[in-house]
């Protein structure tokens, strides 16, 4: 039932993952899922392991969807705001992580820099995981990919457009996970917002690979055409506050509005990782839609949650 392979493993990012790797974490996913929904929510699979949860950066869904994931599955996790810990007094990263490996089992840490997730798995010898970083979102990608399987079923058969920040991590994430699963997917952008070159060629090696597809354009109708899933982010990342006003300027013919999802299927679904800034990236008619699957997507979190932890920690 888990993905032995993760035993003890890292997961950084979504390129972590074998194809194999992805695809069970996303049945063990449902099969949680389904637990869960059959009165089996508690289950005794980490045995009191305990769980470092490290943030740097604000949270709701992905704070709360690991604490909970990891007492459901017999586990228990110290929440961290990196503000309280020695961290914030200049303690360096790599003597954190040596101090954390002899106190817990794992560690989990949402971060401003990649560099600094690099340097904590490099440290600890204990599993770290990336609760989001300035580059990538791999656990909002596992219930991103395990939501589109759920309305769409075949991800060969998948369109998903990606409209706003190329350089969101969500967006990286999301290029990796789809392409690996065979899916297509159109990133549109404007100039100067494109996908990081080496994920970006990892994901087209990806779609190679599975007979999937994915292209940058520039026009937002493109991408939207006739696709199955569109998928936007807020265009000010935590983290890019002082960019703000160029941002805004830079993407707002990306908007995802009425308009714009007029080209899609008529079956479309609207996704988000959430938080969202209604009247910037997406407007609250669309948000609020019957084609908006966000507060599924954001349940999905929290089995995708279990499914990644149970199989790294176990
Ligand atoms: N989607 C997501 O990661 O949300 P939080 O920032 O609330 O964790
Ligand atoms: N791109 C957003 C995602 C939040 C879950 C950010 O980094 O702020």
């Amino acid at each position: 039932m888990f993905v032995n392979s993760l035993r003890n493993r890292d997961l950084l990012s979504i390129a972590d993952l074998s194809v194999e790797e992805l695809r069970s974490l996303i049945d063990l996913s449902f099969k949680l899922k389904e637990l869960y929904y059959n009165g089996l929510k508690y289950l005794n699979i980490l045995n009191g392991k305990i769980v470092a949860l490290i943030f740097e950066k604000h949270s709701t869904r992905t704070r709360i969807s690991l604490q909970v994931a990891i007492e459901q599955i017999g586990g228990r996790s110290l929440y961290l705001s990196s503000q309280e810990l020695q961290l914030a007094r200049g303690e360096p990263i790599k003597d954190t992580a040596r101090v954390l490996d002899r106190y817990v089992d794992g560690v989990a840490a949402r971060v401003y820099s990649h560099k600094s997730l690099l340097e904590l798995a490099e440290y600890a010898k204990i599993p770290v995981i990336n609760a989001l970083s300035d580059f990538e979102h791999p656990l909002q990608a596992l219930a991103d990919v395990m939501t589109i399987l759920e309305f769409k079923k075949d991800m060969k058969k998948v369109k998903v457009a990606f409209v706003g920040d190329g350089r969101d991590n969500v967006a990286h994430s999301l290029m990796l996970a789809v392409t690996m699963l065979g899916g297509s997917i159109y990133i549109a952008t404007p100039v100067g917002y494109e996908p990081d070159a080496r994920l970006y060629n990892i994901a087209k090696e990806y779609a190679e690979k599975s007979g999937g597809y994915i292209a940058i354009v520039r026009d937002p109708v493109e991408a939207v055409k006739d696709a199955d899933v569109i998928y936007t982010d807020v265009w000010v990342s935590m983290g890019q506050e002082t960019e703000r006003d160029k941002r805004i300027k830079d993407l707002k013919e990306y908007q995802v509005n009425k308009e714009l999802v007029a080209y899609a299927k008529n079956d479309y679904i609207f996704m988000h990782c959430l938080p969202a800034h209604r009247g910037e990236e997406v407007t609250e008619d669309v948000i609020e839609s019957p084609n908006s699957v966000v507060w599924q997507q954001a349940e999905n979190r929290l089995h995708t949650a279990k499914a990644a932890i149970a199989s790294i920690l176990r």
